[in-house]
Formats: structure tokens, C-alpha cells, sequence
């Protein structure tokens, strides 16, 4: 038997300044992606290959979906397997409707672009099916796509939308998807995508200059646990460790770092540590934690049409109305204007809150804390009990993420008006290694709390830090077994140690 020709043949290189570095396929016989290395500009590139249409091909197939289009505005709810197998049918009665002539092969390639256009998300379809992309984003018609490549960072793609038409209409769509609207008059979106990715688009020249644009922040099924986050290199399994007790204990948090440093995947990894019976109300502009938890509320706020002081006005509202429900813990993705002051206000009261912060450094974050628009004061930033600083960085020639400190409040200096701070943990940027100072207020509090001497809360958190180490050596990563190694350790601490080869 002949062996079919797949829909897609990968070319080869042949310009001699590239080199391939890696292929992966996304879908078998149609979409693979590959890493070239650029000698001339020195840069990697992302290539996207999916079949190519002959002129006819992509003839029949515009003709086609023009056909589908009307037909499937009545399917709009449907499931996707339904949806798929409506598809399918339809393509076909279109075909012999028509008296379409075409070969297996094109139709299969069709069949292809159809299926990518109509159920998937056309043409960044492949990069939202390739797990080692963390961004995607389009900074205006006629600039290539960059994505933010796991291994290789910023990338530059193959794929450019062409022009205005092409992706103001495809922001309106990926709006659509969303169940959200964006128009002239109201030109930006916060948004989730189906699969739980962040989308933040905006429309048209007037906001962005250089044309519509988007940011996918892909969403991870699988979200990052400490253990994980521990093999990363992110922090050691004694500041995972030190986590534990915090969360356990309810000391309040805030985590800073910039842009994609990794704060809220850090709050989200540290939260399974919170016992699973607590209640835990979360507040977020775009649906980014995914815990295990069952008593837990997940608030988002409403789209953020056009102001920034809408989008706050819900924040605060929402964090208003969540106080009510009783929550032991509460989560606000990030703080950024006046619901700061509630979640402060709530901290005050007694309630563990966790939040992300815009700011590299204590001091950044504490001004950021403590001028307009957030303009908490100082009295009360006392209350917070422990502030981690994250990183994006180069460690050799890797891009990394390190906790770069994490620090105590303990109070106000009387005499100088300043806030007194504590450094418990930090990173040795030179030799990629945590230091611990010791010296914990909170674990001193856990220790009057629970009877126990300062040595005593300090030989529990390093044997929690064997357990992470454990937990890393079995190779347990998946956040459900992480949430039930936590449950039990809650319940029977002794048998997860036993377990844990006695640390
Ligand atoms: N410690 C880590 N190691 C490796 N990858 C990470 C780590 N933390 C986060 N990531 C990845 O980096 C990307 C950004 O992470 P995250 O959304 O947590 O950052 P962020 O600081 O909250 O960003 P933003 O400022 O946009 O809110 C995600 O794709 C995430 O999977
Ligand atoms: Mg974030």
C-alpha cells in the first residue's frame, strides 16, 4: 500500500543562518512547531507550520465557511463535540450541495483550517495548544506575534496579522469567546478565555496607537505546586516550609514582585497549604486561582469597561460584599487601587489576606502601599505580617524565577516614624542559594500560640521542609495529591512522616 501523504510536510531549513534547534508536533500530519536559532541576528525563532493551501484549496475553503457561517450562528451554545460533529456534516453537505470537486488530501486540509477557525482559535490556534508557551501577544497588525517561549523567552513568531480589519475582528471574537464585549466606546478588556487563559485586549488606534492588540497569559490545567516550585529553583523546601506555618497560622501576606515574575502562581502554589476546611473567599479581575479547596468562594469582579476607577469601584465592592461571608481566608489577586485599604482594613480584623503587589523591592512596595492611588497608611501596613519579593532573572544564561527575600513587618520605629522590618530568607544571587536568618516574629507568635518554644515551631517547619523534600524525591507534583499529602499531614502527622522516611 502507498502511504498517504499527510496534510502538512515539515520543510527543511535551507538558508544556512538557521539551525534548527527543536520540532514538536501539536497535531499529528497537520501542525508542528519549531525553535530555529538565527546565527545572523543571533535570536531564536518560533515557526509555526500548518498545511498549505494552493490557491483553489483556500478558494473552496473561504467559500465554505462563508456557507457556515450563517448555519452555525443558531449552534452558538452548543457543546464541542456536538458543535464538531455539526461541523463535519456541514462541510459535507456544503461540498456536495455545490458540487464541489476536491481530492481527500484538500479536503482534509480544509477540513483542518474549518475546524481551527470555527472551534479552535484560528490563527493562534497552535500556540494555544503548545504547553511550553506562557504568553502570547500582539502588539499591533503588521508586527510578528511574540510569545514568551518556557525555555527560550521572547520569541518572535511567523504569524502577523496583516491589518486593522483582520485583527479588529479577531479581538472582537476572542471578546465573544469570552462572553464579553469590547467596542469603540469601550476599547479594553480584562477577560477569561474559555480554557481559563487571561486575555487583556484593547481595540483600535485610539488607546493603543499602533492598533488593536491582546496578551494571553496561558492558563496552566495543572496549576504549580510548592514542591514544584521548590525543584524550580523558586525557593528552597524550608522557605516552602516557612509558608506552611504562615498559612496555617494566618499570618497575612503580600506577594511583589514584576511583571511575570511569578506572584500569583507563588500565592496560588502556597494557598493548598491553608487546612482543607477552611473558608476561603478569593477576589479577582480575571479567574487565575485554582485551588483545591471545597469551602471556597471564587469572586470576580465585573468586565472593567474603559476606567480604571470602574474596575476598582467592583474590586472594592466585591471585597466589601466578601467580608460579609465570613471568610478565614481571603485572596485578592492584586491590589492596585482603593480595595487595598478593605483588605487591610480586613487584616486588621483578624482575617489572613494574601495579594499580589506590583513592586520589586520592600521599599518599593511599601511606598506603592503608601502613595495615591493606594495610599494606605502607615499604622496600618504595620498590621501586614510577611512580605515575599519575587524575580524574573538570569541565572548563567537561564531565565529563572527566585524569592528573592522573604521579609517580616514587625512594627514602627517610635523614635524615626519608620517601619521595622525582618529579613527571615534570601537569595544568594551569586551562588544561587537561600540563606536563612531565623529570627521569625511569626513563628515566635505560632510557638505562644500552641505552647511551644521558639525551637520547637522551628524543628516543625524543617520537618514540613522533609516533607516538601519528600514529597520532590517521589516525584509528587499534581496539586490534587499535594492537597492530599497537606489534608492528611492536618490529620495524621505521623503517618505522612512515617511515610517521609521519619525526617
Ligand atoms: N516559579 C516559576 N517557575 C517557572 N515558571 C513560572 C514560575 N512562576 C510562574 N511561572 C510561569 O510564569 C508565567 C507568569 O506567572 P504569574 O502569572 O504567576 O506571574 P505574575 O507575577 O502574577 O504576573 P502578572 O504581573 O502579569 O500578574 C506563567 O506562565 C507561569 O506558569
Ligand atoms: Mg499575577
Amino acid at each position: 500500500m502507498i502511504k498517504e501523504e499527510p496534510p502538512t510536510v515539515v520543510p527543511p531549513i535551507s538558508d544556512p543562518a538557521l539551525e534548527e534547534i527543536e520540532i514538536h508536533t501539536i497535531k499529528e500530519g497537520y501542525s508542528y512547531v519549531r525553535t530555529i536559532y538565527d546565527k545572523g541576528d543571533n535570536h531564536y525563532k518560533y515557526e509555526v507550520i500548518e498545511p498549505i493551501l494552493s490557491t483553489d484549496e483556500a478558494e473552496i475553503c473561504k467559500f465554505i465557511k462563508e456557507t457556515l457561517i450563517k448555519t452555525l450562528e443558531s449552534k452558538a451554545k452548543a457543546e464541542y463535540e456536538e458543535l464538531m460533529k455539526y461541523l463535519l456534516e456541514e462541510i459535507d453537505h456544503a461540498i456536495f450541495d455545490h458540487s464541489i470537486y476536491i481530492s481527500p488530501l484538500s479536503k482534509k486540509k480544509i477540513v483542518y483550517y474549518i475546524v481551527r477557525d470555527f472551534l479552535g482559535y484560528s490563527k493562534i490556534d497552535v500556540l494555544m495548544n503548545d504547553p511550553m508557551i506562557e504568553d502570547i501577544s500582539c502588539d499591533g497588525p503588521g508586527i510578528p506575534i511574540y510569545i514568551f517561549h518556557r525555555i527560550y523567552e521572547s520569541v518572535r513568531t511567523n504569524l502577523i496579522f496583516t491589518d486593522d480589519d483582520e485583527v479588529d475582528s479577531f479581538v472582537i471574537r476572542l471578546a465573544q469567546r469570552c462572553n464579553k464585549h469590547i467596542s469603540i466606546a469601550e476599547p479594553l478588556l480584562d477577560a477569561t478565555l474559555p480554557d481559563k487563559s487571561r486575555l487583556q485586549a484593547s481595540l483600535s488606534r485610539e488607546v493603543t496607537t499602533r492598533g488593536s492588540s491582546f496578551t494571553i497569559r496561558r492558563f496552566r490545567a495543572d496549576p504549580l505546586t510548592p514542591p514544584t516550585l521548590v525543584e524550580y529553583g523558586t525557593m528552597s523546601s524550608q522557605m516552602a516550609a516557612y509558608f506552611w506555618m504562615m498559612m496555617e497560622y494566618g499570618a497575612s501576606g503580600i506577594f511583589s514582585g514584576g511583571t511575570a515574575s511569578g506572584k500569583t502562581t507563588t500565592l496560588n502554589a502556597i494557598s493548598m497549604f491553608i487546612p482543607p476546611q477552611r473558608k476561603i473567599v478569593s477576589i479577582e479581575d480575571t479567574r487565575e486561582l485554582n485551588l483545591p479547596h471545597e469551602n471556597w468562594i471564587a469572586g470576580l469582579t465585573r468586565a472593567s469597561f474603559g476606567s480604571e476607577t470602574a474596575s476598582n469601584i467592583d474590586m472594592y465592592k466585591l471585597l466589601e460584599s466578601a467580608l460579609r461571608q465570613r471568610p478565614e481566608y481571603l485572596i485578592v489577586g492584586e491590589v492596585r487601587g482603593r480595595e487595598a485599604f478593605t483588605l487591610f482594613q480586613a487584616m486588621a480584623t483578624g482575617h489572613a489576606t494574601y495579594s499580589t503587589l506590583h513592586a520589586d523591592s520592600v521599599p518599593s512596595a511599601v511606598y506603592r502601599l503608601e502613595n495615591p492611588p493606594i495610599e494606605i497608611p502607615r499604622i496600618m501596613i504595620q498590621t501586614l505580617d510577611v512580605m515575599s519579593i519575587q524575580v524574573s532573572t538570569k541565572v548563567g544564561k537561564k531565565m529563572v524565577r527566585r524569592i528573592k527575600e522573604i521579609t517580616e513587618i514587625t512594627g514602627i520605629d517610635p523614635t524615626t516614624g519608620e517601619l521595622t522590618i525582618n529579613t527571615i530568607f534570601k537569595w544568594d544571587s551569586e551562588n544561587d542559594k537561600f540563606i536563612y536568618y531565623g529570627g521569625s516574629k511569626i513563628l515566635g507568635e505560632i510557638g505562644q500560640k500552641k505552647n511551644m518554644t521558639y525551637e520547637q515551631v522551628e524543628k516543625e517547619m524543617n520537618q514540613r521542609a522533609g516533607i516538601i523534600d519528600w514529597m520532590r524525591a517521589s516525584r509528587l507534583y499534581n496539586y490534587k495529591r499535594v492537597a492530599e499529602m497537606v489534608s492528611e499531614y492536618y490529620s495524621y502527622p505521623e503517618n505522612v512522616l512515617k511515610r517521609a522516611g521519619g525526617v
